[in-house]
């Protein structure tokens, strides 16, 4: 097996800087559409044998050097008692939104292997047909980022009613938060008993609070799912806050293995604030697939030359890969780390 990935989280030397890239199994591959067709997008979360199989794709023709388990930070909401549903122009929807003392009360905490047995079982999958491939990243969503959706019903501009819950019952806020966290922290669990090598938290949205809210709202939340995995697992974990750089003075305690970046900060900067204290991921600006070759290959090698100094690098895109991204030019991305990270080192 490649173990560049698993090494660089852990701060060990690599012969070459490893590469995945966030929503790496999805729409920009043909391949994904012709699986995705035979049914909707939660069938296929729901199918462990066709889940393993999109999950597989990016290694088998991109060739990164991790995969991603096949899945959505949603689906364990579903089990909390929230009906989920996806549609192809809004994206997810919850028809039952959580605004109250009596629908806080009435969500449960699923339980990994009753519940979302499914997940587990695309695990094990991947993980006996990854064996002579790279390691096996399973996920979550951060307790912000899906309270987002429980609370709005679906995706967000300006996040106003989870805000006004924060701000204007701060109680409310705080017990729908601890059973997230807790059907969080179970879930994850799970995902580690199964089999996933590394665990990455995506906390896509906390980048729209201020400072002192994500100290008092969000950060809390994170650190007790990080303490409780730390205490049962030592696998890598990796905490990537979307728009979360001015949150790094925070973050950078949060007691991950690895930070992740968005491209608004550079990793040379990253590395200023938090030494050799972590291991970073990112950050490449994901519509920088679309530069002709020679001027992707200069970004590369910038993002690669930012973050020299760190203790270890994963390289990403700063976000997900768009689904008008051309994966040869995905593929062109992962030879160019390999070769000029491996250049660089001499
Ligand atoms: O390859 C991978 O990264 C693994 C699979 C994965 C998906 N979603 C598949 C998916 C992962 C890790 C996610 C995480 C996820 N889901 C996040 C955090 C990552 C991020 O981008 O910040 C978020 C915010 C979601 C919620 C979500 N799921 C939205 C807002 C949408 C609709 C918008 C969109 O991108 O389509 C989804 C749907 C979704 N999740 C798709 C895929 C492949 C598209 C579904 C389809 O086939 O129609």
């Amino acid at each position: 097996m490649r173990t560049e990935f698993l090494k660089a989280c852990k701060g060990e030397k690599t012969d070459y800087t490893p590469i995945w890239i966030m929503r790496q199994a999805g729409r920009y591959l043909p391949e994904y559409h012709t699986v995705r067709s035979k049914g909707s997008f939660l069938d296929l979360c729901k199918n462990p044998e066709r889940a393993a199989e999109v999950t597989l794709q990016p290694v088998d023709i991109i060739g990164v050097d991790a995969a991603i388990l096949f899945s959505d930070i949603l689906v364990p909401l579903e089990k909390m008692g929230c009906p989920l549903e996806f549609h192809e122009k809004r994206g997810p929807v919850f028809p039952e939104p959580i605004r109250t003392q009596a629908a806080v009360d009435a969500l449960r905490i699923p339980d990994a292997e009753g519940d979302l047995g499914y997940v587990m079982d695309t695990i094990r999958i991947l993980r006996k047909e990854l064996v002579n491939k790279v390691p096996l990243i399973g996920f979550s969503g951060a307790p912000f980022t899906l309270a987002t959706y429980l609370i709005e019903g679906g995706s967000s501009k300006n996040y106003l009613l989870t805000k006004r819950m924060m701000y204007e019952n701060p109680a409310l806020y705080g017990q729908l938060m601890d059973k997230i966290t807790d059907c969080t922290i179970a879930y994850l669990k799970g995902q580690v008993v199964a089999g996933a090598q590394a665990l990455q938290i995506f906390d896509s949205w906390v980048g729209v609070l201020a400072p002192c809210d994500f100290r008092d709202f969000a950060y809390p939340y994170v650190k007790r799912i990080i303490d409780a995995l730390k205490a049962v697992t030592d696998i890598p974990l990796i905490y990537f806050a979307n728009h979360g750089a001015t949150l790094l003075p925070q973050t950078k305690h949060c007691g991950a293995d690895v930070l992740g970046f968005d491209w608004r900060i550079g990793l040379d900067d990253v590395v200023r604030q938090v030494g050799q204290t972590v291991s970073i991921q990112g950050n490449l600006e994901p519509l920088c697939l679309f530069l002709p070759e020679d001027k992707l290959a200069a970004r590369v090698r910038m993002v690669l030359e930012e973050a020299k100094g760190a203790r270890g690098h994963i390289f990403n895109l700063g976000h997900g890969i768009v689904p008008e991204a051309d994966p040869a030019k995905a593929k062109l991305l992962v030879k160019l780390v390999h070769e000029i990270s491996r250049e660089m080192r001499g």
